[in-house]
């Protein structure tokens, strides 16, 4: 066993394994809605932990730290254990989802330049979306926004590379951030759960299930965006 349980969230288990590591357990549960949409998907906790060890690889090879530091088992990774930030940092390349109810574009329109936005961690507040000041009251400092800004948009650029030889479009994505010894890592999962792709202008992601797909349709996407993935890293 993997010790005392640190942390059980919607989607994953984090289980304390010796000092400054932490295994992080994918489930095989979707949500959507702050929770009020839930469905149990066998095989998705698998297919997520692949990857998000694929797409943490890759960013450590290309120069971007991560928290991965090994697979333990099918559903398990192992990771530096971060002390995280309570924000979401959102990169988008395309017009869509929440982003349509702020700004005044066409839905699928290819964006100028990519936008990044920070949104507090809350379930209680539903997640606002956060300026400079909000992040700064939260104790974010200017040059750990300007540092994470930079990782978002290096990971946003390898990113993009990366999906399009896979024959992928990333419409967005969501990533965590926390520190390690003074360094800023990205931390959380890297999954079809929190980035938006689409195969020949089609969801393969999240979207699916919030559209009311079934479990099936679900999973088969996750999995066409998984071998897609492991054709363009080996
Ligand atoms: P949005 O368009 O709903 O704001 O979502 C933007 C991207 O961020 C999308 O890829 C889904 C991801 N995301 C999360 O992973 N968690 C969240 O709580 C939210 C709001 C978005």
């Amino acid at each position: 066993m993997e010790g005392n349980v640190v942390r059980e969230g919607k989607t994953k288990i984090l289980y304390k394994e010796k000092p400054g590591e932490l295994i992080m357990e994918f489930k095989d549960s979707i949500t959507a809605m702050n929770g009020r949409l839930k469905e149990t998907i066998p095989g998705k906790g698998e297919v997520c932990s692949k990857i998000t060890e694929i797409i943490f690889s890759h960013l450590e090879k290309n120069g971007v730290n991560t928290h991965f530091i090994s697979r333990v088992s099918e559903k398990k990774l192992r990771v530096k254990e971060l002390e995280m930030y309570p924000i979401e940092v959102v990169c988008r390349n395309i017009a869509f989802g929440s982003l349509l109810k702020r700004l005044p574009l066409r839905s699928g329109e290819e964006l100028k330049r990519p936008v990044i936005e920070f949104y507090y961690k809350s379930d209680e507040l539903g997640d606002p979306m956060l300026n400079e000041d909000h992040l700064a009251i939260l104790g974010v400092s200017e040059s750990e926004i300007k540092e994470i800004r930079g990782t978002t948009l290096k990971t946003n650029e390898l990113l993009k590379e990366l999906f399009r030889n896979a024959g992928l479009k990333l419409v967005d994505f969501k990533l965590e951030f926390g520190k390690y010894k003074s360094n800023i890592l990205i931390g959380d999962e890297f999954s079809p759960d929190n980035f938006r792709a689409w195969l020949e202008n089609r969801p393969v992601d999240k979207d699916l299930f919030r559209m009311g797909e079934g479990r099936d349709t679900v999973i088969k996407a996750y999995l066409e965006v998984l071998k897609r993935l492991e054709k363009v890293v080996n």
